[in-house]
């Protein structure tokens, strides 16, 4: 079980990485899933323990991901060519969610921020299960097969 104090840490730490992004030579793809995930588990604490200001502290971490380094775009958009769109657009739709996750819990209703949630979660899921593999090879080449 996560400490809530140890959990608010990391959410104010989301917020305090894209500007440090920006200065150092940008994320990869890698650790802004780590952090999505980090967000991830806040909202599924917050909706389980009925706490929404944790569900929209893991929401605003999410529409606020820091973006992919120029040079892994670049890889990524090597291997996917025309698909590339489409690997955007599932982006758009989990950004796109987390938002609706975090104007539901602000406004009090738990039910529509779960209902996003999980429409949220299939977004990832979709992702993954379609480009995470190949993505990951390409940014990882020395990590073997994944
Ligand atoms: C547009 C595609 C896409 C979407 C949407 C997406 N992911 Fe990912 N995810 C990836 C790719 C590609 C990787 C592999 C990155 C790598 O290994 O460099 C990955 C890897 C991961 C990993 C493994 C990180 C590690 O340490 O190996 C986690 C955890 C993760 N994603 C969580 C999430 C969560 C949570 C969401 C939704 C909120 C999400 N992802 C949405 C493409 C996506």
């Amino acid at each position: 079980m996560l400490k809530s104090g140890f959990t608010r840490t990391g959410a104010i730490l989301v917020f305090l990485i894209p500007a440090v992004a920006l200065s150092a030579d940008a994320v990869t793809l890698k650790i802004i899933m780590q952090e999505l995930r980090d967000n991830t588990m806040e909202i599924a604490d917050g909706l389980l323990t009925d706490d929404l200001d944790r569900v929209v502290a893991g929401a605003t971490g999410i529409s606020n991901h820091p973006q992919i380094s120029p040079e892994q775009v670049q890889l990524v958009a090597a291997e996917l060519g025309s698909e590339m769109p489409a690997f955007k657009q599932l982006d758009t739709q989990v950004h796109d969610l987390s938002i609706e996750i975090r104007n539901a819990a602000t406004a009090g209703d738990s039910g529509a921020a779960s209902s996003s949630f999980q429409q949220m979660i299939d977004g990832c899921l979709g992702c993954h299960r379609t480009y995470k593999a190949r993505v990951a090879a390409v940014l990882n080449p020395d990590a073997g097969l994944q």
